[in-house]
């Protein structure tokens, strides 16, 4: 294996950069030439691919977001697309491709590994929510820039004996919220796993503040059923939940930031590994952090499901909210 290409799919997350370095260094090691494929499977049927040396990869350890960019595609989820990339992959030598993604591209990985192509997925999802790995890149970063804001909003909160709604990211996995809330001293998350009603919202936060607690924070996944703006405005009209409620919604700044140490060393590990596999022969797997081992699981296992929640994490945040 002479060629090999990476690229970055899907939702960005702090840590993509390091993974890209670690592919790029370890293809080194083992004289293997790495093409950056840019904007993710839209860059990869248009061709739009270069080598990437060493140097190229100098000083984004830190960074966060891709040098690659990303973008999604839906005309990459049907076979024409597919063989368009294929082709270009062809015309350009590349024999292998490495994808680092969420679920979703890392099912776009899938379908050129069923093609025949040999492919190999890295897992970076700030949500958590891929299966097979214990933790997916982007995820410890996300996570302690939601408690940076959460323990600054409790500041004002308890200045003005008021109760914060606070929205955060993962579309359909509540990891973020749910270790937010166990982390930031939520007295209540509500998750598509275990969604909590507005009624139970609004009796937390009053039991919270007839127990005499100076404030209250109410942790929001973004993919429960309701809008946390129509929970703001259902606590507003509520006379009896004690404190004055307000609404912050962190999006996209949960996506941004430099890697922390977590990040930085999990993408490594990730980039290494990746290469190992397709010098192995492997293809159509994820590699995926199992304890402290990095090991590669079957994408289809992967994908099959949204990462589950230990039960054991929702009752922490119910005994621990107290
Ligand atoms: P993420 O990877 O963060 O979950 P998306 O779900 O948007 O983000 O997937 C990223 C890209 O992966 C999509 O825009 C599409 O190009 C590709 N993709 C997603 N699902 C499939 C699929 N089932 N088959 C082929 N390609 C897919
Ligand atoms: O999948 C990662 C994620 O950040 C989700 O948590 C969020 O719902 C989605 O991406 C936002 O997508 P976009 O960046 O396309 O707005």
């Amino acid at each position: 294996m002479q060629k090999v290409g990476v690229l970055t799919s899907g939702g960005d997350s702090p840590g993509m950069n390091a993974a890209i370095r670690s592919v790029v260094r370890t293809g080194l090691e083992y004289g293997i030439q790495v093409y950056g494929v840019r904007q993710g499977y839209s860059g990869l049927m248009e061709g739009d691919m270069h080598l990437l040396t060493s140097r190229e990869v100098s000083g984004i350890l830190q960074r966060g977001g891709t040098i690659l960019q990303s973008a999604r595609n839906e005309e990459f989820k049907t076979p024409q697309g597919q063989k368009r990339a294929l082709r270009r992959l062809n015309e350009k030598g590349i024999e292998a491709v490495v994808v680092i993604g969420g679920d979703g591209s890392l099912r776009g990985a899938l379908a050129l590994h069923k093609q025949g192509f040999p492919v190999v997925g890295i897992p970076a999802s700030i949500d958590n929510d891929i299966d097979g790995t214990n933790m997916s890149i982007g995820v410890d970063t996300a996570l302690n820039t939601i408690l940076d804001s959460l323990d600054r909003l409790r500041d004002t909160a308890s200045s003005h004996t008021r109760a914060f709604l606070i929205e955060v990211m993962g579309r359909r996995c509540g990891y973020l919220a749910l270790m937010a809330s166990i982390l930031g001293g939520a007295e209540i998350v509500s998750t598509p796993e275990r969604e909590c009603t507005m009624d139970e919202i609004a009796t937390a936060l009053s039991d919270a503040y007839v127990r005499g607690k100076s404030h209250a924070v109410a942790v929001i996944a973004e993919g429960c059923s309701y809008k946390v703006t129509d929970l703001a405005a259902y606590l507003d009209q509520k006379s009896d939940v004690g404190f004055e409620v307000r609404l912050t919604i962190l999006g996209h700044i949960q996506r941004g930031g430099s890697p922390m140490a977590f990040d930085r060393l999990l993408a490594t590990r990730m980039g290494l590994r990746a290469l190992e596999a397709l010098r192995e022969g492997e293809s159509g797997v994820m590699v995926g952090l199992d304890g402290r081992e990095m090991k590669t699981v079957p994408i289809e296992v992967a994908t099959a499901r949204t990462r589950p929640i230990s039960e054991k994490y929702f009752e922490m945040a119910r005994i621990l909210s107290r």
